[in-house]
């Protein structure tokens, strides 16, 4: 995890978005810092955290901005979206309305963000299969229609996390 003496050959900047409570700021923490928290806080504002993986033989920086769920908290999207090569778009698999929310942000980040950018739906809290509201099915065929990878993860299992962010970095680059 530690980024120190490495030459670094790419930045590449992801962002984070989705409704509040999704897992955003948890999925962050594992792949930043492998660490993971039930009672993590409603992000307000803009928060970022780094890491380097290695990718093809290449040293990427991934510079991962995390915001508020919470349309109170958000800060201004147009600086938050700018320069960004990645998204992930997360909802709560065991929350109906976080999926159903999905074209919204969909639309937004279409509106703000480069028209190249990588986009990963994510299905968080695979752990929580008995709670389960969206069908993994129905996620898969709304990502083909729109063109979006798609993984489920849990950050509590530390389940697809990495590959998630794997995929982006890949496919950016
Ligand atoms: P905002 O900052 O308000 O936009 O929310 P967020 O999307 O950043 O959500 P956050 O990461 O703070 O997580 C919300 C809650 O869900 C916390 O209680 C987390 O511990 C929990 N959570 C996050 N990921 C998982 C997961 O994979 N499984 C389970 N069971 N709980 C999770
Ligand atoms: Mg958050």
């Amino acid at each position: 995890y530690g980024d120190a003496n490495q030459k670094i050959d790419y930045v590449f900047k992801i962002v984070l978005i989705g409704d509040s409570a999704v897992g955003k700021s948890q999925i962050l923490s594992r792949f930043a810092r492998n660490e993971f928290s039930l009672d993590s806080k409603a992000t307000i504002g803009v928060e970022f955290q780094t890491r380097t993986v290695a990718i093809e033989n290449k040293n990427i920086k991934a510079q991962i901005w995390d915001t508020a769920g919470q349309e109170r908290y958000r800060a201004v999207t147009s600086a938050y979206y700018r320069g960004a090569v990645g998204a992930m778009l997360v909802y709560d698999i065991t929350k109906r309305q976080s999926f159903d929310h999905i074209p919204r942000w969909l639309e937004e980040l279409r509106s703000h963000a480069d028209k190249n950018i990588v986009i990963i739906l994510i299905g968080n809290k695979s752990d929580l299969e008995d709670q389960r509201a969206i069908p993994t099915e129905d996620a898969k065929e709304f990502a083909q229609k729109e063109g979006l990878f798609f993984l489920e993860t849990s950050a509590l299992e530390a389940t697809n996390v990495e590959s998630s962010f794997v995929t982006l970095l890949t496919q950016i680059f």
